[in-house]
């Protein structure tokens, strides 16, 4: 779950685009922050991926943990999928798509919010595919930026294409710009939950 005040700092990349703009979120859940993007600005398009393969695995934690939160031991991906759909369908400016964010289609995205919970690896490959999708100027929005795994493929990500990684609380942020540190090195140390630090951004 996104807490407020990061859902906030999202939403302050939403509330002034331009009508049409294509907003893309990368794992929907039960659409939450769905409703929140558009309550922000309902004249975006969002288009908005989940694979919804939570019966995949017998211990799934998310399927765990709305099946005891909510007392409903039965509860199945196929509920979940039906959820996000009492939740979303009224909204005509909502395009749902049960499908891997490794199949995103839309192009010219202003914003992409990444939080589908993926490993460094898949991350990373997912950021490079939707790369070329962002538009000039777009911005890259990650929740759970506190996990090593997620910092790290952004912090490596912003390293390959030599861009400015900004971090608020535990969201993350990559604008698709021309590289900001120009032919300077950025000093990146491949080790697990090495962040930089102010020390750091002196050597660059
Ligand atoms: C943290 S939840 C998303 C929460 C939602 N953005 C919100 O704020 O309410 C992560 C979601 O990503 C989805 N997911 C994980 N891997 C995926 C993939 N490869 N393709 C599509 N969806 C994926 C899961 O099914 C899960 O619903």
């Amino acid at each position: 779950m996104i807490p407020p005040w990061v859902l906030d700092y999202i939403m302050k990349h939403i509330v002034d685009l331009p009508a049409g703009s294509i907003v893309v979120e990368l794992g929907t859940f039960v659409g939450g922050t769905t409703v929140h993007i558009t309550n922000a600005n309902s004249n975006v398009v969002i288009h908005t991926y989940d694979n919804n393969q939570f019966d995949k695995y017998v211990d799934n934690p998310m399927l765990l943990h709305m099946r005891n939160i909510y007392d409903l031991p039965l509860l199945q991906a196929s509920d979940i999928i039906e959820i996000q759909r009492l939740h979303l369908e009224d909204y005509d400016n909502i395009v749902m798509h049960v499908d891997d964010t490794t199949n995103i289609a839309e192009t010219d995205i202003a914003v992409a919010l990444v939080d589908d919970n993926r490993d460094e690896a898949s991350l990373f490959d997912v950021l490079q595919r939707l790369w070329p999708k962002m538009a000039p100027g777009g911005v890259v929005l990650g929740d759970d930026v506190d996990s090593p795994e997620i910092y790290n493929a952004f912090a490596k990500f912003a390293k390959l294409q030599n861009i400015e990684l900004t971090i608020y609380s535990k969201c993350v942020k990559l604008v698709k710009t021309n590289n900001v540190f120009g032919n300077r090195v950025f000093e990146f140390k491949d080790t697990l939950l090495h962040k930089p630090s102010i020390q750091d951004c002196d050597k660059i």
